[in-house]
């Protein structure tokens, strides 16, 4: 998998329309800070075209990134966020349902969630919305470089539990840091272009 070119494209905020693309994408979901711009920039093989921050609540636009001039990967913002205002946060909710269910090129919704915790109750929402709604979820679980080797599988397993996932389900630990699990990411979306 060869990244030749990649671009922030269009930039969707809560009164834009969303655009109507033709070529697949792959949306990134999670709580706010659990690392989806990061994942997005390892992808691209970019290190701050997504922005990043250590400060919760950083992306607040839908950001469609134009990868090989082939298909989009799309940045979500956070939920989860509890500096922002009540309406605010419905209308986000909204905006993003509203994303996530009218894309007729979405192919996957990547759900994100941080290996060292357990799946919140808006983790387990977004799940079961995901399925709901006939995408096959894929679970990150990121800043897997945080935990040391013999921690992992206790920390997987709880993720798995907590979500109530199938056995045969994916659950990709992916580090920012190292960028282990990004073959297995490039794979899932070779599959599906
Ligand atoms: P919002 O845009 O606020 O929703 O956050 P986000 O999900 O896009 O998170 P972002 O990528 O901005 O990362 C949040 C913080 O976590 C940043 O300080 C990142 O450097 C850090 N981070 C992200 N991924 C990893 C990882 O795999 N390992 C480590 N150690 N830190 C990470
Ligand atoms: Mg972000």
């Amino acid at each position: 998998f060869k990244i030749k070119n990649a671009e922030l494209e269009i930039v969707c905020g809560i009164t834009s329309k969303l655009p109507n693309n033709t070529q697949p994408e792959f949306a990134f979901a999670g709580k706010s800070n659990v690392g989806k711009s990061s994942l997005i920039n390892g992808l691209m093989n970019r290190k701050n075209l997504a922005r990043t921050s250590s400060e919760p609540g950083k992306t607040q636009t839908i950001n469609f990134y134009h990868v090989n001039s082939e298909f989009y990967l799309v940045d979500l913002p956070g939920y989860g966020y509890a500096k922002r205002a009540k309406g605010e946060v419905e209308k986000w909710g909204k905006m993003i349902e509203n994303y996530l269910h009218t894309s007729r090129v979405l192919k996957n919704v990547f759900l994100l969630i941080d290996i060292r915790h357990e799946p919140s109750a808006n983790d387990i929402q977004m799940y079961e919305w995901i399925v709901h709604q006939g995408f096959e979820p894929i679970i990150i679980a990121t800043k897997a470089d945080k935990l040391n080797k013999s921690q992992l599988p206790k920390a997987i397993k709880l993720i798995r539990q907590t979500l109530n996932m199938p056995a045969d389900e994916l659950l990709i630990p992916y580090s920012a840091v190292t960028k282990k699990g990004r073959e297995e990411i490039y794979d899932i979306i070779n599959e599906r272009l």
